[in-house]
């Protein structure tokens, strides 16, 4: 699929010196004007916002986007996977609110002509002193964006907000920026475009509404030509009103994802207006089918023609030589204020086909689009794609290229830990990186549009992706949720996801809902559920549609209108249900069924517990996996979400379903919100990966499973217990090896074989006594792996570790410190629960620490931090525009302290 180009790889100037010289020429032909400037530009507009909490004071203009039904707000801590509810009936009426000034920005995404809204007369908002031009803003804070308005904090560690996180994300927040648009710029089209606005987005531009968004999950524009002033400054306003009591995690707060400014000339390449599928994919050849939809702004009709090149990309993203294949697209005319399809297709040769580690590659190309019009180029339009094979086979699961994948996936959430909501490129890509690295190859998008970035890390390093738009319908999960906007926008927002994302080759299947309350609404859920699908074939037929279904069964309605079946927990088994895998097989022979959510197993990382249960698998309850006085759940990896699995009973399961395409562990990373079983924490214990980016014990068992061939085994727990020798201290390791054998201070703890079914070792009747923990273990009779923990000694010193050693000054690379609390040799002291001080000297800053904690309450900006068995984190940014060494230390009372240098380098 592709991402159409974003960012400055994307933008057609970048492009600009590749093209072929045919193209130059006809371009210098085609007159001055469009020789001297690129046709369309996208500039991104990120830097130089003014920002503020609330409305002006005494204003009374009505700014809501609609009525909001009343709410009660004990109504956090909800049990997950509980059923969701009839919504409240409001007023809908649409007078005195904003909405029908908003409504008009669906249109591209409404299909039927009927349906498009047309705002009303009327400037609303016009008279707020927020949105005059002139306004003074000087004392607003200056950010830069991506923002989250909630993530420094503090953390309300009182009251009904742990399923948000303990932030306050909610409420009202505006910003403001000058765009200064030259004089040259008269006669093009430029809008706004906002990758994502957290939440209920209006815009004015000059004093004047031009549109708005309420998802604040998706990407949308608006179009400010009509009141753009070419040749002056332009002032832009933006409100955002982000509902209380509107989320199950963590949303954040504000312009969270990047903003652009994008010019173009009236006959164009629309809004996401490229779609490239690939077909009869062979190593041999393939078929390249590219259907571009151009608008036309003007008043007059216009004929239009397209030519587009196909380019391979190499791993940095750069082209790679000349053009591998060429579309001429039969010409079209497109009739003023109205569109055409260009449709055209091309066969690539010997093409790099794309697919997933670590037996495919990632290969991508560029597809680049000249439009032309009048004798004239009138736009240059890139969308990045990659050239793959992508079936669904209700026997073999996944196969891609030819090859039967299991799906090793994960669901994750938006946050990214201590940086909150806004995206930021590094820091997704180190999680995906850490994800591979356990053998990951798949992600759910759960439950929303993702940040553009992120398909576009995705594709480059080869994950398969799971796309989903909602979490709600028309039944509530939380009082303000997307249930409120469902009825008017679910259209939109559909096609808007999937036009955007429809060309990111990573993407191989939609979800179009989360454990929807329609599921137990019978014939009613069905046919809402066919509504959505057949939206998502309209908007793309090459990719299939599912939903993940908690509740419904293999007999109930909805399952039929599912083109994938997608299981969330009741595969494996919910409940005391059995699994209804088998059932469900029987009743879909022709599907392909896979668990979109497994597991739910829950744990803090390095919190070990005791006494440590007997079952493989069960609930955390008081003293049996959970601690009710610390909120800490044990790290043994044996307990989850009451209607959850451990890994291992996954594993079990799965391996009993052989016809399951494979799982997403609920969940990859830790995020805010949703700290089931302990409501008072801020963060969730279902990750593999902890907030901070530390693997918990999971992390081995997984990478056991899904890297057979790499050779460790992992034991836990930690053999540092002063005060528990002659107790009982069981001991678990985790590998790949089907024989082990365990050794305390050399004496031999009995030699295991796995059995069928299970999937570690277990030594569960181990007395502690410090010193040395060792094992040995073979696979198919040959030695495979050893390891060993040790007891160590008191914390003498702090050790600080950075991931990248050297990163750009761009005002977004990152550098992740680990903070370390180690013994006199050197050792790091598992249970060290140090408080560390951190400072930085150059230029550089300390964006946010973190431990892992879910109950760790201080700030993230904090530069104090406890470290949460023996690690902290410590994020740091190079000052944009600058350069140099930076100089990170950490110290704690009593420790040596220590320090760590980045190299800021000029991007
Ligand atoms: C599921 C739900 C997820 C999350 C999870 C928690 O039921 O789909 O969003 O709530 O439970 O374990």
């Amino acid at each position: 699929m592709l991402a159409i180009t974003y960012g400055k790889t994307a933008d057609s100037r970048a492009a600009w010196p590749g093209l072929s010289v045919l193209m130059i020429l006809l371009l210098v032909l085609s007159g001055p004007v469009f020789a001297q400037s690129a046709p369309r530009q996208r500039e991104s507009i990120n830097s130089g916002w003014r920002f503020t909490l609330g409305d002006p004071v005494g204003e009374t203009a009505e700014l809501r986007y609609d009525v909001r039904p009343a709410y009660d707000d004990a109504g956090d801590g909800k049990e997950a996977d509980a059923r969701p509810e009839e919504a409240a009936k409001v007023r809908r009426d649409g007078s005195g609110v904003l909405k029908p000034w908003i409504l008009p920005t669906a249109n591209p995404f409404i299909k039927d002509p009927a349906k498009r809204h047309v705002a009303p007369e009327g400037n609303p908002g016009g008279d707020v002193a927020y949105v005059q031009p002139g306004f003074d803003d000087s004392g607003w804070t200056l950010v830069d964006l991506p923002h989250d308005w909630a993530i420094a904090g503090p953390f309300l560690a009182q009251g009904p907000y742990g399923g948000m996180g303990r932030l306050k994300s909610w409420g009202v927040g505006w910003y403001r920026r000058a765009i200064d648009i030259p004089a040259s710029d008269k006669g093009k089209s430029i809008f706004l475009d906002v990758d994502g606005a957290m939440s209920y987005a209006t815009v004015w531009l000059n004093g004047q509404i031009v549109g708005g968004w309420p998802y604040g999950y998706n990407s949308w524009r608006v179009d400010l030509t009509k009141h753009i002033v070419p040749g002056g400054r332009n002032v832009l306003a933006i409100r955002l009103d982000n509902p209380p009591a509107s989320a199950r995690w963590y949303p954040g707060g504000g312009l969270y994802r990047d903003i652009w400014l994008t010019k173009a000339q009236p006959v164009r390449v629309a809004q996401w207006g490229s779609a490239v599928t690939t077909h009869d994919v062979s190593a041999a050849f393939a078929t390249v089918k590219v259907a571009l939809a151009i608008d036309n702004a003007g008043s007059e009709g216009a004929s239009v023609s397209a030519v587009t090149e196909i380019f391979a990309l190499d791993a940095s993203g750069k082209r790679k030589g000349r053009a591998v294949a060429r579309i001429d697209h039969a010409p079209g005319e497109a009739p003023a204020g109205g569109s055409v399809r260009l449709q055209g297709d091309a066969v690539v040769r010997q093409p790099q086909l794309w697919g997933p580690p670590p037996t495919q590659s990632p290969h991508l190309y560029l597809a680049v689009s000249t439009i032309r019009h009048g004798g004239r180029v009138s736009d240059v339009y890139e969308t990045r794609f990659g050239i793959r094979d992508v079936r669904f086979d209700p026997t073999q699961g996944l196969v891609v290229n030819g090859e039967r994948l299991r799906i090793q996936g994960v669901n994750n959430h938006h946050d990214l830990g201590a940086l909150g909501a806004a995206f930021n490129r590094r820091a997704a890509q180190r999680q995906l990186e850490i994800l591979r690295d356990m053998g990951v190859n798949a992600i759910r998008m759960s439950h929303n549009p993702p940040a553009p970035g992120l398909l576009d890390l995705t594709d480059a390093m080869g994950f398969l992706v799971m796309d989903e738009v909602f979490d709600s319908w028309e039944l509530k999960k939380t009082p303000l949720d997307f249930h409120l906007i469902f009825p008017e926008w679910r259209e939109a927002d559909l096609r808007s996801m999937i036009r955007r994302d429809r060309n990111h080759p990573s993407v191989i299947l939609w979800s179009v809902g989360n454990e929807v309350g329609e599921q137990y609404s019978g014939e009613a859920g069905a046919s809402l559920t066919r509504e959505l699908v057949m939206i998502a074939k309209d908007e793309d037929p090459s990719r299939l549609t599912t939903l993940a279904m908690n509740f419904a069964k293999a007999d109930m309605p909805m399952p039929r209108e599912a083109e994938v079946i997608s299981l969330n927990y009741q595969g494996a088994g919910i409940r005391g249900i059995i699994g209804q895998y088998p059932a469900f097989h029987a009743a879909f022979p022709d599907k392909v069924i896979l668990s979109s959510e497994s597991a739910s197993a829950l744990s803090s990382r390095g919190e070990y517990l005791f006494p440590v249960a007997g079952a493989i698998s069960g609930p955390v309850r008081p003293y049996s996996g959970g601690d009710p006085v610390t909120h800490q759940v044990s790290a043994y990896e044996m307990h989850a979400a009451d209607f959850g699995s451990s890994p291992d009973r996954v594993f079990a399961s799965d391996d009993q379903h052989p016809y399951v395409a494979g799982e997403f562990v609920w969940t990859g990373f830790d995020y805010l919100g949703e700290p089931t079983p302990y409501y008072t924490s801020r963060s969730s214990y279902s990750g593999i990966i902890d907030l901070a980016g530390f693997p918990k014990d999971r992390f081995w068992l997984y990478q056991a499973r899904w890297r057979p061939d790499l050779k460790f085994a992992h034991i836990l727990p930690h053999w540092t217990w002063p005060g528990r020798e002659g107790q009982v201290t069981p001991v678990h390791v985790f590998s790949s090896a089907d024989e082990a054998e365990l050794f305390v201070n050399g004496v031999s703890q009995g030699k295991i074989k796995k059995r069928d079914y299970e999937y570690r070792f277990r030594w569960d009747y181990v007395t502690y006594a410090p010193g040395e923990v060792r094992v040995e273990t073979w696979k198919q009779g040959k030695p495979w792996a050893q390891a060993s923990v040790a007891t160590t000694g008191a914390a003498a010193a702090l050790a600080l570790k950075p991931d990248r050693a050297v990163i750009a000054g761009d005002g977004q690379d990152l550098s992740f410190v680990t903070l370390s609390v180690v013994d006199a040799k050197g050792a790091m002291v598992r249970p060290a629960k140090d408080p560390v001080r951190f400072s930085i000297e150059g230029p550089g800053e300390i964006v946010a620490t973190d431990n892992g904690d879910p109950t760790d309450m201080t700030a993230f900006p904090s530069h104090q931090r406890q470290a949460f068995n023996g690690l902290a984190l410590v994020i740091v940014r190079g000052l944009p525009g600058q350069s140099g060494r930076v100089t990170v230390r950490a110290e704690a009372d009593g420790l040596a302290p220590a320090s760590a240098v980045i190299t800021v380098q000029k991007p």
